[in-house]
Order: C-alpha cells, then structure tokens, then sequence
C-alpha cells in the first residue's frame, strides 16, 4: 500500500521533520512525502525541505494578483505529483476555494488545542490565558472555516500545576508530532 502526501507549512517545519522521520524510520511505511508547499520563502521549514531534498514548490503569495492565482499554481503541483493526501502542518492561510473545490475530504490540518476549543491563531496561549486544566492537540478534515472542519483524530494534555506556557507548549508539540504521523498512517490505512 503506497500513499503519495503533500505536506503545507509556513514556518518552523517541525511537524514536517516529524513526518518524514516517521516516513525514514519505516512507522509510515508506503507514505511517499512527494511535495512540500511553503508560502513564506524566508521560513526556517524552507532549509529543512532543501537538506532533506523533499521537492517542493516555495512560492511568495505576493507574487500573485490573489488568493485564486496562486491556489490554481498549487492545485497544479498536486496533480503533477499524483498527491492523494494534503497536511497542513503550520500552514498559516485560511484555505481557499480553488483549492476546497479539489480536495475538501482529503485534505488534513494540526491545530494545538482541543477543538472546537481555541479555534484560529496562538492557541496555546490562548488556553493558557483561559487557565483550562486539560488542552490538547486535533487533526481535523479541512473546510472553508477556521479550524472547523469534521475532527479525526484528537489527544488530552494535563496543564499540571508546574507548567510554565513554555512547558505546555512544549508538551503540546511532542504530541503534535506524533498525533500527525499517526492521523496520516491511519487515513492510509483507510484508504
Ligand atoms: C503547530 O503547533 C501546529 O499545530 C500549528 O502550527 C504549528 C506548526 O509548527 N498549526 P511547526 O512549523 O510544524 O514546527
């Protein structure tokens, strides 16, 4: 069983790196990480794609007259690369209709909080601020909303007394990058 992704990411890549570590070590055996997508050239992700020699496409969104543009480009790169699943690790766009119209079903996104709890931007800290007892990491299907899509896989995370929002976040990312390699083998599986 084969399964070719594309993984989208605007900045750190440290979800990506998860993946394709999962995908060296043999726990994602069959996933062909075919295509990294990054919309901000200046990303650290971007050095990441290059070491590993990942192909990519590395685009500037301003390069584009709007959102339709350079969707059409990517939905391209999809096709060219025969990708049968998009992850969202860290892509900071809202995902627009171009590219709904094609992959809405197959398309996934990571977001650090219990949804529907905390939905858009700093979502730990915005759970943090709120003093919540338990917070967590969601892997959920993509549609036109934020962070609203159908949920699929999704994990608890303790706030102890000693966190620090540094320890909590910290915690939160270990899970991420495990709980998104995991979504990918079980779509896969699936499949
Ligand atoms: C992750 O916390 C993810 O949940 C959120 O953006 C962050 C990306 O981190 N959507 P990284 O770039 O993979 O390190």
């Amino acid at each position: 069983m084969n399964m070719r992704i594309a993984v989208f990411a605007s900045g750190r890549g440290s979800n990506l790196k998860a993946i394709h570590d999962a995908v060296i070590s043999g726990k994602l055996e069959g996933v062909l990480l075919d295509l990294a997508v990054c919309d901000r050239p200046d990303a650290p992700v971007v050095d990441l794609v290059h070491k590993r020699n990942i192909p990519d496409f590395i685009f500037c969104p301003k390069d584009y007259a709007d959102k339709n543009a350079f969707e059409t480009v990517i939905a391209e790169k999809l096709a060219e690369a025969k990708i049968e699943l998009v992850v969202l690790a860290g892509y900071m766009r809202l995902v627009g209709a171009v590219l709904l119209e094609k992959w809405e079903g197959r398309m996934i996104n990571l977001h650090p909080s219990l949804l529907p709890a905390f939905p858009g931007k700093d979502a730990i800290g915005q759970a943090w601020r709120a003093g919540v007892k338990e917070t967590g990491v969601t892997v959920h299907f993509v549609n036109a909303g934020m962070d609203t899509g159908r949920i699929y896989l999704q994990q608890k995370v303790t706030v102890d007394p000693d966190d620090t929002e540094e320890s909590l976040s910290e915690k939160i990312h270990l899970l991420e990058h495990k709980l998104l390699p995991d979504a990918i083998l079980k779509i896969m599986q699936e499949m």
